[in-house]
């Protein structure tokens, strides 16, 4: 297990994701439980980019509950298709919000969130969860991060 990862801090955002993720790949492949797994992703993320909120909601009991995240205190149970989040969930698919206030439905966990990305995770043909992040900038995501988050979680159960 490395104690350290070594993250570019300088460098753009697709060297960033290009650094990072071989090494969550080999941190992973050490650890089998989910909830450890979410928990260093979470950190390694706002690690590398400061982002206001990223983490993780499950899919537990038909709702998506609250996971592993680092930031602001953030809403516990998610219903499906509701919000960013149950929207990615039912619609088996990454969502960018470039403008959460043009989102219809858009669940506000913190008044400081301008845009999001949520990407679902597999567990083969089921939605495990959801990898979500959230920026204090308007239009913080693009296909680079849709890319590149969607490896990320890919590496759970992929
Ligand atoms: N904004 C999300 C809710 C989760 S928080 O951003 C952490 C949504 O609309 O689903």
């Amino acid at each position: 297990m490395p104690e350290t990862l070594t993250i570019p801090h300088d460098a753009d955002k697709e060297e960033k994701y290009k650094a990072i993720l071989p090494q969550l790949k080999s941190l992973l492949q050490q650890e089998s439980d989910e909830v450890a797994n979410m928990a260093n992703v979470a950190a390694v993320l706002k690690d590398a980019f400061q982002f206001f909120w990223c983490g993780f909601y499950v899919v537990k009991n038909g709702v998506l509950l609250l996971a592993p995240f680092q930031g602001t205190l953030a809403c516990t149970r998610i219903a499906f298709g509701k919000g960013v989040c149950g929207t990615a969930w039912k619609n088996r698919e990454t969502v960018i919000v470039p403008d959460v206030e043009k989102f219809p439905g858009h669940i506000a966990c913190s008044s400081l969130s301008k845009s999001e990305i949520v990407v679902p995770i597999m567990r083969g043909n089921e939605v495990y969860g959801i990898l979500d992040i959230d920026s204090d900038r308007l239009n913080a995501f693009d296909e680079t991060d849709a890319y590149y988050l969607a490896k990320i979680a890919n590496l759970f159960f992929g």
